[in-house]
């Protein structure tokens, strides 16, 4: 008896250790690399208001759209509270809600496309374990159906097992998943351009901040940040500090890019060595 009681307790403390690392594994993944925050938390005078965190925030007044950061908390009434984990994943990876409307793309799913089965079951996890703030965000209202195809090469899931030993690989699931490339793209007649633009830069970003321009982030010698040293490069994301000390200003995420892990920020400064290089 006594050793069937350790066996089952030795079961249950190692499904609550699997939990805990996976809930750590998406506490990770939406607070630094995949910075959910920077749309998802409310903004205040001085900055966003973490005590309130994930609780919607940001308002993207397009000409397709208008709509606000969802609340993304476990709030029974205004947030995600009453979705089962399936609705969740569903609404990250597939952009459709519960209720089968599509959401906005500026909500980056044609990226989330290529999350693996674990990381997104983090996410998910994660969000459960989140304090619950209700905040009603103002309804969504679409001016126009907007399909938004994958990012190239994020089209299904890259697992963990493909990605082991390979730092490109891993830098490219990695900057995917933080969607640099839906700023960092160059456009061609009106629309981006992923395909023969990828990290071009130009995209205009008007906010509070004033108007910002992302950048050139391909490796090109002068228009893009061919000659920077990889430890410049992590400086730039980690701070917003470029080489010549001027500094860059939002909505890059700085705040969150700061606690990347180094391999991770290792990876993506990889991959961004190997695209190709643009004017
Ligand atoms: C670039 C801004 C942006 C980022 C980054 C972002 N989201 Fe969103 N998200 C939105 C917007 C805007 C909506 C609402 C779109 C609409 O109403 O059509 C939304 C909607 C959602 C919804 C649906 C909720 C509801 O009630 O409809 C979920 C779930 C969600 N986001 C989760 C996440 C998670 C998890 C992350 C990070 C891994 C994330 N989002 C990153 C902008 C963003
Ligand atoms: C929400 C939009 C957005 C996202 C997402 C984003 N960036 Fe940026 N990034 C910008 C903007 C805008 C600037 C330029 C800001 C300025 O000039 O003040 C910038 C600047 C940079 C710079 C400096 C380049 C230079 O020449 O000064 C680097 C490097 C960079 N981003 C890399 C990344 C990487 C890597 C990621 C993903 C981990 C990323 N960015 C995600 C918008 C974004």
């Amino acid at each position: 008896m006594t050793r069937l009681l350790i066996v089952l307790f030795g079961l249950v403390s190692s499904a609550a250790m699997a939990d805990e690392a996976l809930v750590a594994r998406g506490d990770y993944l939406v607070n630094t690399v995949m910075a959910c925050g920077n749309c998802h938390t409310p903004v205040g005078p001085t900055g966003p208001m973490m005590d309130r965190a994930l609780s919607g925030g940001l308002r993207f007044d397009m000409p397709a759209f208008d709509v606000y950061a969802a609340n993304i908390t476990p709030a029974e009434k205004t947030g995600i509270g009453s979705w089962s984990d399936e609705e969740i994943a569903t609404a990250i990876v597939d952009g459709i809600r519960p209720n089968g409307i599509k959401l906005a793309a500026v909500m980056p799913t044609a990226f989330y496309k290529v999350l693996s089965e674990r990381d997104l079951d983090a996410i998910v996890a994660y969000l459960r374990s989140v304090p619950a703030v209700e905040n009603e965000v103002p309804m969504p209202h679409y001016k126009m159906a907007l399909d938004e195809p994958a990012f190239p090469g994020a089209e299904t899931p890259i697992d963990e097992a493909a990605r082991a030993g390979d730092l490109v690989k891993e830098g490219f699931y990695l900057a995917t998943i933080a969607h640099c490339m839906e700023c960092h793209t160059g456009w061609t007649d009106g629309h981006p351009d992923p395909v023969n633009r990828m990290g071009a830069g130009g995209l205009e970003l008007p906010g509070p901040w004033g108007l910002s321009v992302a950048r050139n982030i391909t490796p090109h010698p002068t228009r893009g940040i061919g000659a920077w040293s990889d430890e410049e490069i992590v400086t730039a994301i980690r701070t917003g500090t470029r080489p010549d000390g001027t500094k860059l200003k939002p909505p890059m995420a700085f705040p969150y890019y700061a606690h990347i892990e180094d391999a991770d920020l290792a990876a993506i400064v990889a991959w961004l060595r190997t695209i190709p290089p643009l004017e």
